[in-house]
C-alpha cells in the first residue's frame, strides 16, 4: 500500500515558458510540489537562462506599437473577457491555488475574485482613460494631455498571491496599451501557466503576453542586459525589500522608475478604548490568515498598558483554539508555501530571546506527532506545517521588532503614550500596511498622520485591501509607486502635453501674452 504522503501523479504537467518567436533552451526543470501533500508533484517547470528575459522582451518590443494602437476600448474588451473566463473557472484556479502554494481554499477564492474585480475596474478604464484639455494663456490656441503607454513592462513577481498580484500588473497594462513579459515565482509555474492561458484565451494578440520561467539570478542578468538593450521600458517587482534594492539600482541607471512593492512589519496598535474581542479578531486574521504570507501580514502588535495583559490573554486563546492543518478545509492555515519558506521561517524562531514569552499553540516549530497541535486537521507528516506563535514583550531593540518574519509568527509590545505608538509602529522602516483599533476619532486621526504607512485600517485588519483603493508603500517597502485603482494608470502611462497654435502667426508663450490692465494702487478708503 502507497504511504499517505505518495499520491499517484501518471503524467505531470510540464510548464514551458510563452515566449513569441525562438525559445531560448532550458537550463533546468524544478519541480513544483504540493505543501500539503509533499508527494503530490503540481508540475514540472523548464527554467530559462538570462537569455529568455531578453529574448521575450524582444518579443515583446516587436508588437508593442500595434498593442498601442489599438483603440483602447477594444484592449479593455479582452479584460472584459478575462474577467467573464477567470469567473467561469475560478473554482478551478481556486483549487490550483490551494494545491500549488496551500493557501486555504476560502482565501484562494478571495483571490481570484481580486482578479475579476480588477478586471471589471479596468474594463471601464478603457472607455475613460482620460487626457485633459486645457486653456491656454493664448487666443487661437489650445492645450491637451494624453496619456500614453510607457512600453514594454517586465513584471516580476513573488508567490504568495501568484495570481492576483500579476493581475494587478498586467490588467492596467495592457489597457493601456503596454506589452508585458511576466517573470512568476519559480514555484507557482502551474498557476502561471493557467493565468496566461486565460488572458490569452481572452483575446491577447500573440506576443502582447510572454511569460519567463527563470530563476531569481537569471533575471536580474537578463533585466541588466534587457536595460542595456533597450528593450524593456519599465520593470514592476513585487517582492522582497533586498531583490527591490538591487532592482532599483539597476532600473535607476537606466533613468527608470520601477514599480516597487517590497517587505512590511506592518503594525497593529490597540488602545485601551478598543473592542478587545474585535482587536483580537482583527489580530488573528491580520497575523495568522495564510500563516502570515501575506506582505500585508501582521508583525507586532503593540498594546496600550491598560489593556496589554488582558489582549494577550484573549489573542492566545483564540490562537490556541483556531484550526490548522489541510487548506482544502475550513482552517486559519495550512502549510507554509515551499521549503524554501519553511527553513527560513523556523530559522526566524531563533529570534526569540529569554525576556519573551510565547503563546497561542502546544509546542513551535515544524507540527509533528511528536510536536502537535491540538485539533490538526489532517496528516501533519504528510506536508510543510508549523505551529503558530506569539512572542510577547518584543521591545524596539529586539531583532524581531525589525524583521520582516513572513509566516505565523507575530509579536507584541506595549506603549503608555500614542507618540509611543506612532514611533514604534513607524521606528522599523518600512511602511506598507497598518491598522488601530480604538473608538475615539482624535485617536484615528493623530495616528493616520503620525503613520508612515502607505495603507491603514481603523478597526480592521491589516491585510486585504480592497483591490480598487492604493496599494503599495514607503520606506523600506516601496519607492512610493502605488498599485491598483485609477493611481496604477500613473505607473503604465506616461502624460504626453501637446498645444495646438492655429492664429496662423508664431505666438510665443509668457511673452506675447496680452496683460489685463489694472490699477494696483486702488485702495479701499476708510470712510466707506
Ligand atoms: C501581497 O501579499 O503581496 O491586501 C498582497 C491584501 C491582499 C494582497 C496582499 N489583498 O492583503
Amino acid at each position: 500500500m502507497a504511504a499517505r504522503s505518495k499520491v499517484n501523479t501518471p503524467s505531470v504537467k510540464r510548464v514551458r515558458s510563452i515566449i513569441a518567436g525562438r525559445r531560448p533552451r532550458p537550463v533546468r526543470i524544478e519541480p513544483s510540489t504540493n505543501p500539503a501533500l509533499l508527494g503530490d508533484m503540481v508540475a514540472e517547470v523548464e527554467l530559462l537562462g538570462s537569455a529568455g528575459i531578453v529574448a521575450a522582451c524582444r518579443a515583446a518590443r516587436a508588437v508593442q506599437s500595434s498593442w498601442a494602437s489599438t483603440p483602447a476600448p477594444r484592449r479593455a474588451r479582452v479584460i472584459q473577457q478575462a474577467g467573464r473566463l477567470v469567473e467561469a473557472n475560478k473554482e478551478a484556479l481556486a483549487r490550483l491555488l490551494t494545491r500549488e502554494i496551500g493557501k486555504p481554499y476560502i482565501e484562494s477564492l478571495g483571490e481570484v475574485q481580486e482578479i475579476i474585480d480588477q478586471c471589471d475596474f479596468f474594463l471601464g478604464e478603457g472607455r475613460r482613460l482620460y487626457g485633459q484639455t486645457v486653456p491656454s494663456e493664448m487666443p487661437s490656441k489650445q492645450l491637451f494631455t494624453f496619456r500614453v503607454p510607457v512600453g514594454v513592462s517586465l513584471i516580476i513577481t513573488a508567490g504568495n498571491f501568484p495570481v492576483a498580484v500579476p493581475s494587478w500588473y498586467m490588467i492596467p497594462a495592457f489597457v493601456c496599451g503596454n506589452t508585458v513579459v511576466w517573470k512568476p515565482a519559480e514555484y507557482t509555474p502551474a498557476l502561471a501557466d493557467a493565468l496566461a492561458s486565460l488572458f490569452i484565451k481572452a483575446g491577447l494578440p500573440k506576443g502582447v503576453l510572454q511569460v519567463v520561467h527563470a530563476d531569481g539570478p537569471a533575471t536580474q542578468a537578463g533585466l541588466a542586459a534587457a536595460l542595456e538593450e533597450g528593450v524593456v521600458d519599465k520593470v514592476g517587482f513585487t517582492g522582497s525589500t533586498a531583490v527591490g534594492r538591487a532592482i532599483g539600482e539597476l532600473c535607476g541607471r537606466h533613468l527608470q522608475t520601477p514599480c516597487l512593492e517590497l517587505g512590511g512589519k506592518n503594525p497593529l496598535v490597540v488602545m485601551p478604548d478598543a473592542d478587545l474581542d474585535l482587536a483580537v479578531e482583527g489580530a488573528l486574521f491580520s497575523g495568522f490568515a495564510f500563516g502570515g504570507q501575506r506582505c500585508t501580514s501582521l508583525g507586532t502588535v503593540f498594546c496600550h498598558e491598560a489593556i496589554h495583559t488582558q489582549f494577550v490573554t484573549k489573542f492566545a486563546a483564540a490562537l490556541a483554539a483556531a484550526r490548522l492543518g489541510d487548506p482544502t478545509k475550513d482552517v486559519l492555515y495550512g502549510p507554509l508555501m515551499n521549503q524554501r519558506f519553511f527553513d527560513r521561517f523556523i530559522e526566524y524562531l531563533d529570534l526569540v530571546q529569554p525576556h519573551h514569552t510565547i503563546h497561542g499553540s502546544d509546542g513551535t516549530g515544524r507540527i509533528t506527532r511528536k510536536n502537535p497541535r491540538r485539533g490538526f486537521v489532517g496528516n501533519p507528516a504528510t506536508g510543510l506545517f508549523v505551529h503558530p506563535t506569539i512572542v510577547d514583550g518584543v521591545r524596539p531593540d529586539d531583532a524581531l521588532y525589525a524583521t520582516e518574519t513572513f509566516g505565523p509568527i507575530v509579536g507584541v509590545g506595549r506603549f503608555s503614550t500614542m507618540d509611543e505608538a506612532i514611533e514604534l509602529a513607524n521606528g522599523h522602516g518600512y511602511g506598507l500596511s497598518s491598522a488601530i483599533y480604538t473608538q475615539s476619532p482624535e485617536h484615528v486621526f493623530t495616528f493616520r498622520q503620525g503613520v508612515s504607512a502607505g495603507m491603514l485600517s481603523v478597526n480592521n485588519s491589516t491585510a486585504g485591501a480592497e483591490s480598487h483603493l492604493p496599494f503599495g508603500g514607503n520606506g523600506k517597502s516601496g519607492n512610493g509607486s502605488r498599485q491598483s485603482g485609477m493611481w496604477v494608470l500613473d505607473q503604465f502611462t506616461r502624460w504626453q502635453a501637446m498645444n495646438w497654435d492655429y492664429a496662423g502667426h508664431l505666438q510665443r508663450a509668457q511673452i506675447d501674452v496680452q496683460d489685463v490692465p489694472a490699477d494696483l494702487t486702488f485702495r479701499l478708503d476708510g470712510d466707506r
